[in-house]
């Protein structure tokens, strides 16, 4: 269907104090595909993935989800489909509860008390965090707030999964369990990261920014053999 697209197109983003953090980039992402988002820190990849659904406006070129350009009027629209996991988890959790956090977008769709239920044990079990369901999400570990912060994107039950940097602060058996996780949600996800080993299990597609640029955009096993890329990303021991 065709909302699950994401397409950017000659997209230009400065921050308000001028520094231009993209600087025309180009790609289509189709229907199922899991894409890394791959560059140095500074590159501009979280501030590419708060484009996506309208945290973040682009100041020249055009964001589409599917046919609806993300602007301030379709925001409801695209934040339907896109469900955005942050780069820190303490941007994402704000209730006094994780059941709270994980029931907020659920609740805000309105949907009927039984279905929201069901969700939020879905959603919890998913990351197996069914455990922390009473607790406090500010008293969390940074591996426990990083499991219930995705947590409350699932819940949404998104068509496009957006995620920034998912697996940092995971222990081994919580990152495993989300590469497995992600790999079984068919549904069309950009990941951006740092973590190479998880590109190379989950993802057939990578797109590298460089300086706000794409440098490389294509299968993941001959993008990390580039030599070019490999520089860009600092894989290179010079
Ligand atoms: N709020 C902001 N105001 C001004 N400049 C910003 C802001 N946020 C990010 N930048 C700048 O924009 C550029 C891109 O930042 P961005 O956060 O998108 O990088 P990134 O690729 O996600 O890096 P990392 O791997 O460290 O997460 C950087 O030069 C950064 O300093
Ligand atoms: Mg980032």
């Amino acid at each position: 269907m065709s909302h699950h697209f994401i397409r950017f197109s000659d997209v230009h983003y400065s921050y308000p104090g001028g520094h231009e953090a993209l600087r025309g980039v180009n790609f289509l992402i189709t229907h199922g595909e899991k894409v890394a988002l791959l560059g140095r820190n500074g590159a501009g990849k979280s501030t590419l993935i708060l484009l996506t659904d309208g945290l973040l406006s682009a100041s020249s070129g055009e964001v589409n989800i599917g046919d609806v350009p993300v602007t301030k009027k379709t925001l409801p629209l695209v934040r339907q489909s896109v469900g955005l996991v942050f780069q820190n988890p303490d941007d994402q959790l704000f209730m006094p509860t994780v059941e709270e956090d994980v029931a907020f977008g659920p609740l805000n769709m309105g949907l009927p008390a039984a279905e929201v239920e069901r969700r939020i044990e879905a959603a919890l079990a998913a990351v197996k965090a069914t455990d922390l369901r009473s607790r406090s999400p500010m008293q969390l570990s940074g591996g426990q707030k990083r499991r219930v912060a995705i947590a409350t994107v699932l819940s949404m039950e998104p068509s496009i999964l957006v995620l920034d940097e998912p697996t940092s602060n995971l222990d081994f058996g919580a990152r495993n369990d989300l590469i497995r996780l992600l790999s079984d949600f068919e549904h069309t996800q950009l990941i951006a990261t740092h973590d190479l080993d998880m590109v190379r299990r989950l993802c057939p597609r990578s797109i590298v920014l460089h300086e706000g640029r794409v440098l490389a955009d294509g299968p993941t096993a001959a993008i990390l053999d580039d030599p070019q890329v490999r520089q860009a990303l600092g894989l290179t021991d010079e």
